[in-house]
């Protein structure tokens, strides 16, 4: 999954963007039935891609009209509940709890139908997001995955603590970037270490919790609807996590180095 380089300096700091749940703004989305709220990625990304958490909204129905983006990357994760959306050329699908949908540029497409608890997450990218994406010849349909056991992995050497469930955005966006659901197989104790990533990532929290230190000496705890952009090279550390902890991952790009650094003065042993 990442490579692990030997290093022993530490980098630069560079800020994560944090917003917590309790932090979301709100607000009617283009579609009656939903509501939505920006998650922080254009920030986090430099504009080229945007993240928002939608949800239904109580007592409203969809209205079945066909619509589009014109967005070169344009996915979807639901993170609770059900939907159901058709394609111009793909019949109508039911998305539940942890599947995904990538859909071609510009496909219309119409939502039929929503549980009341449904909650997902969009991403799409803007103008500003790299033009020389190539697609597979195969992409002429939205491609859907779905959860379960047998879409995950171990990680291999010392992330066996974790597991991973990859997307297969990598190959499809010519490496532009990647998507992986991560979820704890066991604690270990002292957790990831502390170390860096020559991308950026944008983190979701899916279940449970974490414990994310970074660099400029703040702690952030990771549960669900936790979204934080982190810049590439920003060091940080994941001390603890909860065993049913899960995350959503998106490297930009896709590929990853990682590289162990030396705890920042402020988390040595002994300091306060
Ligand atoms: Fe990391």
């Amino acid at each position: 999954m990442s490579n692990r380089l030997e290093a022993a300096q530490t980098s630069p700091v560079r800020t994560p963007v944090l917003q917590t749940p309790a932090e979301r703004v709100w607000r009617p989305s283009e579609l009656d039935c939903l509501e939505e709220a920006d998650l922080g990625l254009s920030k986090g990304s430099d504009g080229r891609l945007v993240a928002r958490q939608v949800r239904s909204k109580a007592g409203a129905k969809c209205d079945g009209k066909w619509r589009s983006r014109d967005a070169q990357f344009d996915f979807i994760y639901v993170l609770k509940g059900r939907v159901t959306i058709e394609h111009e050329n793909l019949g109508p699908v039911t998305l539940e709890e942890g599947a995904t949908l990538l859909r071609p540029r510009g496909m219309k497409f119409r939502e039929l139908d929503h549980s009341r608890d449904y909650e997902g997450m969009e991403i799409f990218s803007t103008r500003l997001f790299p033009q020389d994406v190539t697609f597979s010849s195969a992409f002429t349909k939205p491609v859907v995955t779905h959860d379960g056991p047998h879409a995950y992995v171990v990680g291999e050497g010392e992330r066996s603590f974790f597991k991973y469930r990859d997307l297969g955005l990598a190959a499809l966006t010519n490496q532009h970037c990647h998507i992986h659901i991560t979820r704890a197989l066991s604690r270990k104790e002292g957790g990831t270490g502390w170390h860096y990533h020559s991308m950026g990532q944008f983190a979701f929290g899916l279940s449970g919790w974490a414990t994310l230190d970074v660099d400029n000496g703040k702690s952030i705890k990771v549960e669900y609807g936790t979204a934080l952009s982190v810049p590439p090279q920003c060091s940080h550390d994941v001390p603890a996590y909860s065993e049913d902890y899960a995350v959503f991952e998106l490297w930009l790009p896709a590929h990853c180095e990682t590289v162990t650094v030396a705890a920042p003065a402020s988390k040595a042993a002994g300091a306060i």
